[in-house]
């Protein structure tokens, strides 16, 4: 981190507004920039007749060449950056403490990035590990060293032993598992090779929802991963369930998690396959479930793919729906922030009734809280989560 005076940078574009208002990104060509700053410096923004109205810091490659850490109107006075983001640390885990009881969930999002303030890093704990991942060689110059304030903040309230960064990750790195709880039911993640850090944590309170409804159900959980959604509807009394990832370690580990938590395993069955080829020949044998879960990887990771995303969607809404028995639950998910709340939502109705098949809404959910959205940065509100019964 740099203490020292901030450059400045003019604003071209007429921001002001919505940085003032919240907005933690200005792109590289919304900056007149004179000398450039180095990787991670502090930076003040000017509006063009000369007024500071934030300071972020600079990231050299990224389109995003400012992430704005405060603003303020005409006379503001900016904070020491050492106190603020060690404020910003503190305030999120007291947060997350506030709400977490450790002893049945102790893996979950401590810093989510802009979410919380704090821009560019994120900070997932598995039991006694924290796992940092920062976006981009700006931010990491710019909370470096990050580990001691991280200890800092953690002091006697999380028992932490080790601070992984995700980025250092290697592909043919040796297995670094931990078993974790989430609301009391046990999974072994690995922090060495596991996706997006090792659990799906932005969807723990769904899980919660689907396992709500599953005793006595028979369910599908497609794009299963580890079997998150599976073993919790399994421990809530689900008669059976069927796990589906193409990722043949994901439905082992999978496995592992149904074993960890001493489930029947007569009642549970996994598949190492592709969704959609699954799904086709679920159809052909007139395969049925009460409860179905979709929760694929991003279809439109960016803006110019949403036309092929919204066919896919529609496909694979389509395809789930028709292995729905009628009366039961379809629970659709998306995580791309391109892909729009009511897109998202047409997206299941169109696919639904391709199949000739009808689909009534119930409630559409977001990430669990510890994945926090600003209201002035809709960027940030990646998670869907629609549950409706199929007729
Ligand atoms: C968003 S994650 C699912 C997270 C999971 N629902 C959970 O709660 O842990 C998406 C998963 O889809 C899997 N996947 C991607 N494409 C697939 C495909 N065509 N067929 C089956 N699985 C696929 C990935 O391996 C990944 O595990």
């Amino acid at each position: 981190m740099t203490p020292d005076r901030p450059r400045t940078v003019v604003l071209k574009k007429n921001l002001a507004r919505s940085i003032r208002q919240g907005h933690p990104w200005i792109y590289r060509d919304a900056l007149d920039v004179r000398v450039v700053p180095d990787n991670g410096a502090l930076v003040e923004i000017h509006t063009r007749d000369g007024r500071p109205i934030a300071r972020g810091f600079w990231d050299e490659r990224s389109p995003i060449a400012v992430r704005v850490l405060e603003s303020g109107g005409p006379g503001y006075r900016f904070a020491d950056v050492e106190s603020l983001v060690a404020e910003r640390l503190q305030a999120a885990l007291d947060r997350r403490l506030e709400r977490l009881d450790l002893s049945k969930t102790n893996a979950f999002r401590w810093l989510h990035g802009e979410g919380d303030l704090l821009p560019g890093v994120h900070i997932d704990l598995y039991a006694d590990t924290a796992v940092v991942r920062f976006d981009g060689d700006g931010a990491r110059a710019f909370y470096d060293p990050f580990e001691p304030r991280l200890r800092l903040a953690a002091r006697s309230r999380l028992p932490i032993r080790a601070v992984l960064d995700r980025s250092s990750r290697k592909p043919g790195a040796k297995k670094n598992e931990r078993k974790v709880l989430e609301n009391g039911v046990r999974f072994v993640v690995d922090l060495a090779h596991g996706q997006k850090g090792g659990l799906f944590i932005d969807q723990r309170e769904n899980r919660v929802r689907v396992a709500e409804r599953a005793r006595g159900k028979s369910v599908l959980n497609l794009f299963g991963y580890t079997g998150g959604f599976a073993v919790h509807a399994a421990v809530a009394g689900a008669r059976s369930t069927d796990t589906v990832d193409v990722a043949k370690p994901a439905i082992e580990a999978a496995w592992r998690n149904f074993q960890l938590n001493d489930l029947p395993m007569d009642r549970a069955k996994f598949h190492a396959l592709d969704v959609f080829a699954f799904l086709t020949a679920a159809i052909e044998r007139g395969d049925r479930w009460d409860i179905v879960i979709s929760d694929p990887p991003s279809f439109a990771p960016k803006k110019a793919a949403v036309p092929k995303a919204r066919r896919a969607y529609e496909r694979l809404h389509k395809l789930a729906s028709e292995v729905t028995t009628r009366g039961g639950l379809l629970c659709a998910s998306s995580c791309s922030s391109h892909f729009g709340k009511d897109e998202f939502l047409a997206s299941i109705e169109a696919g639904v009734a391709q199949a000739g098949r009808s689909w009534a809404f119930e409630a559409l959910y977001g990430a669990a809280f510890d994945h926090p959205v600003l209201p002035a940065f809709p960027e940030g509100d990646y998670l869907k989560f629609a549950m409706g019964r199929v007729g």
